[in-house]
């Protein structure tokens, strides 16, 4: 009978198990309705660690941010790999990226490490900073000769403008405004990236199904959008742009040297990193703008920080034409920013942690505890539970702009539970191998962009006492939740 129903059976040593009501799906409705009341619920029934059947997969979710490290750092049994490569090839279309499958052979590990990370950074974030300023400063975001108000949604102001920039900084540009004055010329490379826009929330909207399994072929514009996307990403056409990233330019050579993709397929890789590195900055970029100027000290120590990096470097801000620098030792040095980013991260991230066991093993815990782990089970870490703790953030639902600076105004990296100080108290951005490789660019990006807004733009809401847009849980697991609707603001220029 339990092998009719596809339930397991609990084997001595192993976490409790809860299969759910219903066959295959098991717990997956009552987990995706609400997964941080549902795994609190099961973590106050059975402790430190326990098994969900959650359609037709075993997972086990450990619980006890002490014994993270138990599988963060649990290399020799645990396959992160796996989970990836099939994820990735599912929601692309492209082949395998796995070398183990024999599509190509590069190490795309090592290829985001050196195109994201140390000396490639640098080059990422002067054009990021570049192309912040020409988008945020063009007549179609402003009307410059005005000093009206204008008024726009936080989310849909976010979108359009970090999208743009992230965008021409990945995939670089068909010409350079500053040689080519042609309007007609720059209309259309400016229509090109709005279209890849709407193609990219039309595919995005319906990534979560996509991941639960569903073919792409049920959402026929998703699919035809994101196609289109793949089109402009043909490698005939990125090979026309000047001043691509590294990352971009590094993976086309080592598309065509490495791997035995089709042309439309190497294209489908480079949608992947386009969503990689726009699904989780843009709403990370909404929360924290609508955290910002919904708390008025923050806005004042976040200015106050802008202004005195400014003026150590001799800069101001102004429309001549001359725009801001900062490097990245400035960038650097902006603890107050550097919180409020944290802190709105904290608030709307709901990652899920993911490793596949390559054998059977005993996975041991914090308290001594050890657990029967069998080959090609899932364990999963939800690190919204921690993020959320109250005995590690006081008033877990709570903005406060500082709660990652120490009494020195430097940054906080002591929290604890229990009076032991936590190794893992902050996780947006995923854990051990699979942290992701452009963190220091997201956060520098988000800085970049709060550095500009603060420096050139007056901005309220236009509700001071609007509520906190709920988070949208149908993407809980796949990074920073989106708003479930989007908060109005207006900006106008400073009197520079
Ligand atoms: C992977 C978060 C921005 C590139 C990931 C993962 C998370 C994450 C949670 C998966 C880690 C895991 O599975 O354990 C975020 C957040 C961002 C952000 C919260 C912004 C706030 C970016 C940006 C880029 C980027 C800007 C690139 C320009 C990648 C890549 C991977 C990845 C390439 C896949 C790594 C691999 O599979 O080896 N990110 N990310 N991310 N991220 Fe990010």
């Amino acid at each position: 009978l339990w092998l009719i129903l596809g339930i397991r059976r609990r084997r001595p040593g192993e976490p409790p198990v809860e299969s759910g009501l219903i066959p295959y799906l098991g717990c997956a409705l009552q987990f995706g309705a609400n997964p941080l009341e549902f795994l609190r619920s099961r973590q106050k029934k059975y402790g430190h660690i326990f098994t969900c059947k959650i359609a037709g997969q075993y997972v086990h979710f450990l619980t006890d941010p002490f014994s993270y490290h138990a599988v963060i750092r649990q290399g020799r049994h645990l396959d992160w790999k796996k989970f990836h490569f099939a994820a990735s090839a599912k929601a692309f279309g492209h082949e395998s990226m796995d070398p183990n499958d024999g599509f190509t052979t590069e190490n795309l590990h090592q290829t985001f490490i050196k195109t994201l990370q140390g000396d490639a950074l640098q080059s990422l974030v002067e054009n990021m900073m570049e192309n912040l300023q020409c988008v945020m400063l063009q007549s179609s975001t402003l009307k410059m000769n005005s000093n009206d108000w204008v008024t726009d949604g936080i989310f849909a102001f976010c979108y359009k403008v970090m999208f743009e920039a992230g965008y021409l900084t990945l995939f670089g540009k068909e010409l350079n405004p500053q040689e080519d004055k042609n309007l007609a010329r720059q209309e259309a490379q400016k229509a090109l990236v709005l279209n890849a826009l709407e193609n990219f929330k039309e595919f995005d909207k319906i990534f979560p199904a996509l991941v639960a399994g569903l073919p792409i072929h049920v959402f026929k514009s998703a699919h035809s959008a994101r196609e289109n996307l793949a089109k402009t990403l043909l490698h005939e056409n990125l090979s026309k742009r000047t001043n691509m990233s590294d990352l971009i330019s590094l993976r086309m050579i080592l598309n065509d040297t490495l791997s035995t993709f089709n042309d439309m397929s190497k294209a489908r890789t480079h949608v992947a990193l386009l969503w990689a590195s726009q699904a989780n900055t843009l709403p990370a970029t909404f929360w924290t703008l609508f955290y910002l100027i919904r708390c008025p000290k923050a806005m004042k120590a976040a200015s106050d920080e802008v202004k005195r990096i400014l003026e150590d470097s001799g800069q101001r801000a102004s429309v001549d034409g001359t725009h801001i620098c900062l490097n990245r030792t400035q960038l650097d040095n902006m603890p107050v920013l550097d919180s409020i980013i944290k802190e709105s991260m904290r608030l709307s991230s709901a990652s899920l942690n993911v490793r596949i066991a390559k054998n059977n093993f005993l996975l041991h815990l914090d308290n001594n505890e050890s657990y029967s782990i069998r080959k090609d089970d899932v364990i999963a870490l939800y690190p919204q539970l921690l993020h959320f703790d109250p005995e590690i953030y006081e008033d877990p639902l709570t903005f406060k702009y500082d709660r990652y600076l120490d009494e020195n105004g430097q940054e906080k990296t002591s929290f604890c539970r229990n009076g032991r100080k936590l190794r893992y108290y902050y996780m947006p951005f995923g854990s051990g191998v699979t942290k992701c490789p452009g963190r220091f660019f997201a956060v520098h990006e988000i800085k970049q962009f709060l550095s500009l807004l603060l420096s050139y733009f007056d901005m309220e809401l236009l509700d001071p006492n609007v509520k906190i847009p709920p988070l949208d849980q149908s993407r809980a697991g796949l990074g920073i939740l989106q708003p479930t609707y989007d908060v109005d603001f207006r900006y106008r220029l400073k009197g520079l």
